[in-house]
């Protein structure tokens, strides 16, 4: 496995290769989570193919009260985790070498961007988009993987995909969770024990929200208020916000169908977490 932390050595060792290019963005503080990112890229490059992780902490998608200075950086531990799950390439810029100071271009998604996380977090998809546009660029990967507990980051990149015709594919796969069903995620070293023993009460609202529609109760208000009952019984629980969407545009619905998403999230103390759960 090789690691670089330029871009003009992430473009030399990319083009050298002959097989398809998977990459993972990811912030490190890798997880078991994104093991299985890893590991799904592994299959889809084949042996011939080059999987490339990039561990990037990227600044521009924090908002100025945010976590940026305090996010987990663990490089040593998540270099063992890349080479267990057989990436060729971890790329590891400073924030110098992907923003020089005059840095000044940026991408906007301008509607599913605006929605949840993004009412909540403005500029966050901004940031997101400019790096992974970026990532695209140096990198020229076939595929791109990511985890579906970031639904709404997704489908923000599909849609810049297909806006700027980026001849990249976009594959995603199902979060991975605690066994008592908390979404992996980075963020939840942040957790008190009393938080992390309450987190679960998300799921826990998120499959009750599903089971309630598969027993034929279809009314976006209604699934949302069940949520918000189940998740008030965790105290220390502070929601941010819970939509029924539907699952490509995020847009509001008033009646939830196959086609629909319910997002949530929750404050914990600091630590703002986020799950999703799809009614198909
Ligand atoms: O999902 C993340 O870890 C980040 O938002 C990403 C896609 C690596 C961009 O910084």
């Amino acid at each position: 496995m090789k690691i670089t932390r330029t871009i003009s050595g992430a473009r030399r060792l990319c083009k050298a290769t002959a097989g398809p290019i998977v990459l993972v963005p990811t912030m490190g503080a890798l997880h078991a989570g994104h093991e299985a990112l890893c590991r799904q890229a592994r299959r889809i490059a084949g042996p011939n193919g080059f999987v490339v992780v990039s561990i990037f902490v990227n600044p521009t998608q924090f908002g100025p009260n945010e976590d940026l200075a305090k996010y987990p950086r663990t490089f040593d531990a998540d270099r063992a985790r890349c080479a267990a799950a057989g990436v060729d390439l971890i790329f590891h810029p400073s924030a110098a070498e992907m923003y020089p100071a005059d840095f000044s271009t940026f991408v906007d998604e301008t509607a599913v961007s605006s929605l949840l996380c993004g009412a909540s977090r403005p500029g966050h998809f901004r940031g997101v988009c400019t790096v992974v546009l970026k990532l695209f660029s140096i990198i020229a990967p076939d595929v791109a993987v990511f985890g579906e507990k970031d639904f709404q980051q997704c489908a923000v990149i599909g849609r810049m995909v297909r806006d700027l015709d980026l001849p990249i594919r976009l594959r995603t796969i199902p979060t991975v969770r605690e066994s008592d069903g908390l979404a992996l995620s980075s963020r939840n070293r942040y957790l008190t024990p009393e938080e992390r023993a309450q987190a679960p009460t998300l799921r826990r609202a998120l499959l009750e929200a599903k089971a309630a529609f598969r027993a034929g109760e279809t009314r976006a208000a209604q699934l949302r208020k069940r949520i918000l009952k189940i998740v008030s019984t965790a105290p220390l629980a502070r929601i941010d916000y819970v939509e029924v969407a539907h699952s490509q545009s995020l847009q509001p619905v008033r009646l939830a169908d196959r086609a629909t998403v319910i997002a949530l999230a929750v404050f914990f103390g600091k630590t703002r977490l986020i799950d999703n759960i799809l009614l198909k």
